[in-house]
C-alpha cells in the first residue's frame, strides 16, 4: 500500500474532538491501537517484529543484526496535533520495504523499520523518550518516575499498556546493532516551500530544550481581595510569557514558547494557589538556549519577588545542537538527484540517534508550513514521492 493509503487508514485513529487534530499520547488507547494496526502491517509484508525493552517496535526485514539500515519515526503526536508528524516517516517505510520487495530487491545488509515510544513528550514532557532510554541518555529511574498531567507516572503507564518498566534503560545491544539511520518527516516549517522542492536532507537539528517554571503565592477571593494584598502567582506566570516573547526576540534567531500553563485550582474567581509553566527554549549554536533561558529566569524571579511568591524552575530536557553525518548527507542528496539541505527547528529520533551512530533526514514538504497543528499538511503526491525517495536511498544504503 502506498503511504497515503497507509495515512488514510489510520485516519480515524486518535482524533480529537475537543482540541481538533489528532491526540496520540505514549501508552494510551490511540497510541495503542496504532501500534496494533502497525505491528499487523509490518507481519503482511514478512517482517519480524519485536518490541525492544524500552517499548520501541522493531520490525525486522531478514535476520536482525549488526551494521543494519534502520528507519522509521513515530506514532504520538503532540495535544491536537496533526496528521503526519510522526506517522508520514513510519507509513512512507512500510511503503519503501514493499516498492523494494515488488521489485524484487532483498537487503544485503540487516533491515529494519522502527517506531520510536513517546517521541513528543506529550504525556510525559521528556522528548525522544524511546531513543533517550535505549541510547542511555535519560535515567531509568528518573524516566519510570515522570508523571503525566493526571499523576500517572510512566511506569504506571506502561504497565498499563503490557510494558514491563523494570526493563527501562540503556539498550547496548539494540543500539549496536543500528549501522545507519534514516528519518522521513514532514517539514514542520517553511523551508521546502521556499525551495520550491518536495524533498530535502536534513542538514542541523536547533539546540532546545524544556524548562518547568512552577510559582506558589496565595490562593484566595477575586472579590474580596483588594489587588495590593495580593500574592498571585499568575503576575510572574505571565512575566515569564513576556519575557520569553521579549529575550528571543533580541537574540534575533532564538525561539521561546510558552504553550502550557496550570493554575491550581483553576476557578475563574478564584486567584490561584500555584502557577506552572512550561518553557520551550531553541536557538541555534552553542550555549545560546542557556543564555535565553538564564535572562527569562531572572526577569521570572523579579517579579516572583515584587508578587511575594515563592518560584522553583527545573531543566526537564535538553538537547545539544546535532549535525548530521557529513558523508551519509551527501550520500543521501546525491542519491536523490542533489535535492537540496534543510535545517530545522524541531527535534526528532534521529537528532538522539545521531551522537551515537551516523543517521540522517529526510523532509517532504508542508505547503501550509504549520506543524503541531491540525493544519499541518503535505500533498498526495508529495507522500508517495518522499516515500519513493526513502526507498531509494534505503536500496542504496543495504545494497
Ligand atoms: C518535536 O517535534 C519538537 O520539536 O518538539
Ligand atoms: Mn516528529
Ligand atoms: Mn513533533
Amino acid at each position: 500500500m502506498r503511504a497515503s493509503q497507509l495515512l488514510d487508514e489510520i485516519a480515524a485513529v486518535g482524533r480529537d474532538r475537543v482540541r481538533g487534530g489528532f491526540s496520540r499520547h505514549a501508552f494510551d488507547p490511540a497510541e495503542g491501537e496504532l501500534r496494533t494496526w502497525f505491528v499487523e502491517r509490518a507481519q503482511r509484508l514478512g517482517l519480524d517484529v519485536e518490541t525492544d525493552r524500552n517499548g520501541n517496535i522493531w520490525a525486522w526485514w531478514g535476520t536482525p543484526g549488526p551494521d543494519a539500515v534502520v528507519t522509521g519515526s513515530h506514532l504520538d503526536s503532540v495535544p491536537g496535533g496533526g496528521a503526519f508528524d510522526g506517522p508520514l516517516g513510519v507509513v512512507s517505510a512500510l511503503d519503501a520495504v514493499e516498492a523494494l520487495q515488488a521489485k524484487g530487491f532483498v537487503p544485503g545488509k540487516p533491515f529494519a523499520v522502527v517506531v520510536f515510544a513517546e517521541e513528543e513528550g506529550g504525556r510525559f514532557g521528556v522528548p525522544c523518550l524511546g531513543s533517550r532510554l535505549l541510547t542511555g541518555s535519560i535515567d531509568a529511574d528518573r524516566a519510570r518516575a515522570l508523571r503525566d498531567p493526571d499523576g500517572v507516572t510512566l511506569a504506571e503507564a506502561a504497565s498499563r499498556a503490557g510494558h514491563d518498566p523494570e526493563r527501562f534503560g540503556a539498550d547496548p545491544e539494540a543500539l549496536s546493532r543500528i549501522g545507519r539511520f534514516i528519518e522521513l518527516h514532514v517539514e514542520q516549517g517553511r523551508g521546502l516551500i521556499d525551495l520550491g522542492s518536495p524533498v530535502a536532507v536534513g542538514s542541523t537539528v536547533i539546540a532546545h530544550g524544556r524548562w518547568r517554571f512552577s510559582f506558589s503565592g496565595q490562593g484566595n477571593h477575586a472579590g474580596a481581595t483588594l489587588i495590593g494584598d495580593r500574592h498571585d502567582p499568575m503576575i510572574p506566570a505571565a512575566a515569564v510569557v513576556a519575557a520569553a516573547r521579549r529575550a528571543a526576540l533580541a537574540t534575533g534567531d532564538g525561539r521561546a514558547t510558552v504553550g502550557r500553563l496550570v493554575p491550581t485550582p483553576g476557578g475563574t474567581n478564584v486567584i490561584a494557589s500555584t502557577v506552572d509553566l512550561w518553557l520551550d527554549a531553541r536557538v541555534p549554536g552553542d550555549k545560546r538556549t542557556q543564555a535565553l533561558v538564564a535572562e527569562i529566569t531572572e526577569a521570572a524571579e523579579e517579579a516572583a519577588l515584587a508578587e511575594g511568591c515563592l518560584i522553583t524552575v527545573s531543566e526537564e530536557s535538553y538537547s545539544d545542537t546535532v549535525t548530521f553525518d557529513a558523508g551519509l548527507r551527501d550520500e543521501l542528496s546525491k542519491r536523490l538527484g542533489g535535492v537540496p539541505e534543510l535545517p530545522t527547528g524541531a527535534g526528532h529520533d534521529a537528532g538522539v540517534l545521531a551522537a551515537h551512530v551516523p543517521s540522517g533526514m529526510l523532509y517532504v514538504r508542508n505547503p501550509t508550513g504549520v506543524s503541531h497543528a491540525p493544519e499541518e499538511f503535505a500533498e498526495v503526491a508529495d507522500v508517495d514521492h518522499g516515500a519513493r525517495a526513502l526507498a531509494a536511498v534505503l536500496e542504496h544504503l543495504s545494497t
